[in-house]
């Protein structure tokens, strides 16, 4: 018997293998088209010919991890252990994926928040769990009454994704407040707080779960190199856990993964000495503005992006097709591609949205809004 018999090639997949029939221009999959910074080029050339290709220690690479500890006291003033709490992992998925499977039992819930990223709820079902999605409000802040509604004994985990995915939404300082009373009250239930988007928020500097006392002894943060250094494709990125949970999930990493791949995690150790993380936000919202400015006078509503590389807009003035109908529509007619909002619901609610990824280069941006102006 299957154990996600629900499960089809994802909208991703889908969305970009019609783009590539179509000759569609691609704003589908949240990946950047434009080339990644030549000082990690030259790190990758020189050190690809060195000592660099064994297995690690399964944990990272140990001048990898403390390049991250260092990382994390700069940006959130957390000192973390690099020997317990910290581990190198092949992508956030895979990440979010271990640390679902390690902690929740077989008849656990977890609280998914829909619109939701779409590794959660398989993540979920294979390690026996039950999803349960709650939809956040209409605005796609959280619905705190909702979610402590949604508590239960079985409640094991919370997941929460900030900046979000697919909506831009950035949660502000009363969220998190809000968060912190309801699980001060819930003292069984753990976080797992995804924040592969931390350095895109344009709203505001981003609040990392790192940055909350009241939560740290329960949160599991998932980051990833792959979207915060351009390089989608490498894979790498990183959990931190209190040593009782990490102990855990060490234990299916092993088996699962034992060590990330060596060349990637020496050379992102080197680049993380020269890399600025504060000019990946100003970079996107000068992409952000520039694709607003450009469809600002199509007929699609555009949506507030607080963070992210994602732009959500509503197309209901141009048709009431429901948002996959009408987002294959957009790559056969009009040559441009983009994800509907309705598969990151649990029920494939259809709010006449569409998600643009603006990780592109200017050029890609300005044709296809030159494409979406003339729908
Ligand atoms: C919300 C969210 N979480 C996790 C990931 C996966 O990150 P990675 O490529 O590092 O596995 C993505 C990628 O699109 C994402 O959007």
């Amino acid at each position: 018997m299957s154990k996600l018999p629900n499960t089809t090639a994802s909208i991703f997949s889908v969305m970009s293998q019609l783009a590539n029939e179509h000759n569609a221009i691609n704003l589908s999959q949240g990946f950047p088209n434009f080339p990644v910074d030549k000082r990690l080029l030259e790190i990758s050339e020189r050190l690809l010919t060195e000592n660099i290709h064994q297995y690690t220690p399964m944990t990272g690479l140990p001048s990898l991890l403390e390049k991250i500890a260092l990382l994390t006291k700069k940006n959130y003033d957390r000192i973390i252990n690099t020997n317990n709490e910290l581990l190198v992992t092949s992508g956030a998925t895979q990440g979010i994926y271990t640390a679902i499977n390690a902690l929740v039992n077989m008849g656990d819930e977890v609280i998914i928040l829909d619109p939701s990223y779409d590794s959660y709820e398989p993540s979920v079902l294979v390690a026996g769990g039950k999803p349960i999605r709650i939809s956040l409000n209409d605005d796609y802040s959280p619905n705190f009454n909702r979610v402590e509604d949604a508590i239960t004994a079985k409640t094991k985990l919370i997941i929460i994704n900030n900046p979000h995915n697919p909506t831009g939404k950035v949660w502000d300082e009363q969220d998190f407040e809000a968060l912190e009373t309801l699980l001060e009250k819930h003292t069984h239930v753990l976080l797992l707080s995804d924040e592969v988007y931390e350095y895109i928020s344009f709203k505001h500097a981003h609040i990392s779960i790192n940055t909350r006392p009241k939560l740290l002894n329960r949160a599991i943060i998932a980051s990833s190199f792959g979207k915060s250094l351009h390089v989608t494709g490498w894979k790498v990125g990183y959990l931190i856990a209190p040593e009782p949970l990490m102990k855990e999930i060490k234990k299916i990493h092993q088996f699962l993964v034992f060590s990330v791949n060596s060349t990637a995690q020496h050379i992102i150790a080197e680049y993380l000495d020269i890399v600025d993380f504060n000019e990946i936000s100003t970079m996107y919202a000068k992409k952000r503005s520039l694709f607003q400015e450009a469809i600002k006078k199509s007929r699609f509503e555009i949506l507030p992006s607080e963070g992210t590389y994602f732009q959500v807009v509503n197309y209901s003035e141009i048709s009431d097709k429901n948002d996959v109908e009408f987002a294959k529509e957009l790559i056969k007619n009009h040559g441009v591609a983009a994800i509907p909002i309705s598969v990151f619901y649990k029920d494939a609610i259809d709010k006449k949205m569409l998600r643009f990824c603006f990780a592109k280069t200017d050029d890609t941006l300005l044709n296809a809004a030159h494409k979406l102006v003339k729908i």
